[in-house]
């Protein structure tokens, strides 16, 4: 009997994560026998490092506690851990009821998300911004509503577009700092107004902080909660870049919540939480020490990782046709194409180019970008010969390709 095919949901069918929808092409390259230099993915487990060791042991000596359900809203250990981390970024008033763990960041984002926004309504998300914003956003069926960070300064947030395109149905201003795709890092002045912003509409901040300790050149972070005041902020976090495990699955979010605004708002998040059962127990205990262990790893990890910046910082502004402005925290790098593409496509470029020399990275588009500009994002992660290789072949295949073109 010939079975009928199942449609999935038409709202899943809305859902682009473009770091991920590369791979397929990546590996029918591979098919053919080339190698593939994979710049697609903060995945720094791919690379030349290793998780702190204390988090494992954390692990290991918990063993008995982690075989059992967790609390629905994670071990309170893990919670507490979130608190005091809230307190040392500057928000004094998060207890450990104020936070909640979970299956990495983006089950604490997706979770948030599905808990304050009905269909139609919309948030204020930056572009460039990652792509789990913009995702959720489609499969929650509320429609984009992007500013822009302002490449020209530094990739800035434009405060005054933020103002403008605030509407009665925007639920939350979503500030992405240290940022992905751009690595740029906010100042604090912008970030006070667009607190300000949010406090004159009566809404909350979402703040994406899962690089808050990858910062380069002495650069100052500035947590969302610490100067936020009497406008409400929900804070994303993760051990799976500050602490190189993200394949532990480790998130959170906690609410600096002074007037008690986001509580029915927080109840929800917690119901939908409860709706999961546990959350995953090893992890808590690499999460608690993680946060409350020592913080060594960055001593090495900075400086390695600024190297690697310094490189492909000065490669990319070398490449004639590509610049690229300095990234000053987390691991990418966002170099905007200044050539012509053939329909006007960096997702095809990204797709050529992996095609002919094996490197893939990741095309504006899935990030967003201001109409008639192009990019595309490369991770650097890998040691020194790795990215050079890899922008000797992006070089190779811009000359040959893009800039000869005609003469
Ligand atoms: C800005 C940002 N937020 C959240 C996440 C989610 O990470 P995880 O689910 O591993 O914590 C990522 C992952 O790349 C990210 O770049």
């Amino acid at each position: 009997m010939g079975m009928r095919k199942i449609p999935p949901s038409l709202r899943a069918g809305l859902i682009r994560h473009a770091t991920r929808d590369v791979v397929p092409i990546a590996e029918e390259v591979e098919k053919v026998g080339k190698n593939v230099l994979y710049l697609n993915i903060g995945d720094p487990m791919v690379f030349d490092y290793r998780t702190p060791e204390h988090l494992w042991r954390a692990i290991d000596e918990n063993r008995k506690k982690a075989e059992g359900y967790t609390d629905s809203l994670g071990y309170i250990g893990a919670r507490q851990a979130v608190a005091n981390y809230a307190k040392r970024m500057g928000a004094p008033g998060v207890t450990a009821e104020d936070a909640i763990t979970f299956v990495g960041g983006s089950e604490a984002i997706i979770t948030a998300m599905q808990a304050l926004l009905n269909r139609g309504e919309n948030m204020l998300i930056p572009s460039p911004g990652y792509s789990i914003f913009s995702g959720e956003l489609s499969f929650l069926e509320c429609p984009l509503n992007e500013y822009w960070l302002d490449e020209e300064n530094s990739w800035q947030p434009d405060v005054e577009q933020i103002e403008e395109q605030v509407n009665k149905k925007t639920r939350a201003i979503l500030v992405i700092n240290p940022n992905n795709p751009t690595g740029s890092v906010s100042s604090k002045t912008t970030l006070k107004k667009i607190i300000d912003v949010a406090g004159a509409h009566e809404i909350p901040i979402f703040a994406d902080e899962t690089y808050d300790q990858l910062l380069f050149d002495g650069e100052k972070f500035t947590s969302m909660a610490s100067i936020a005041g009497d406008v409400p902020v929900v804070s994303f976090g993760s051990i799976s870049k500050n602490y190189l495990a993200p394949g532990f699955r480790g998130g959170w979010l906690y609410r600096h919540d002074p007037q008690g605004a986001l509580n029915d708002y927080f109840e929800t998040i917690k119901k939908i939480s409860r709706l999961r059962l546990s959350t995953v127990a090893p992890v808590q205990f690499a999460m608690e020490a993680a946060l409350k262990g020592p913080q060594d790893h960055l001593k090495e990890l900075i400086p390695k990782l600024q190297k690697r910046r310094d490189l492909t910082f000065k490669r990319l502004n070398e490449i004639e046709g590509l610049s690229c402005v300095k990234p000053k925290g987390a691991f990418y790098a966002y170099p905007r194409i200044n050539f012509p593409l053939p329909n006007d496509s960096d997702r095809e470029f990204i797709i050529s180019l992996v095609r002919e020399t094996g490197v893939l990275c990741v095309y504006g588009e899935g990030f967003g970008q201001k109409k008639g500009t192009h990019h595309f994002r490369i991770v650097f992660l890998p040691p020194e010969e790795v990215l050079s290789e890899a922008f000797d072949k992006i070089e190779g295949f811009v000359g040959k390709n893009y800039l000869k073109k005609g003469q």
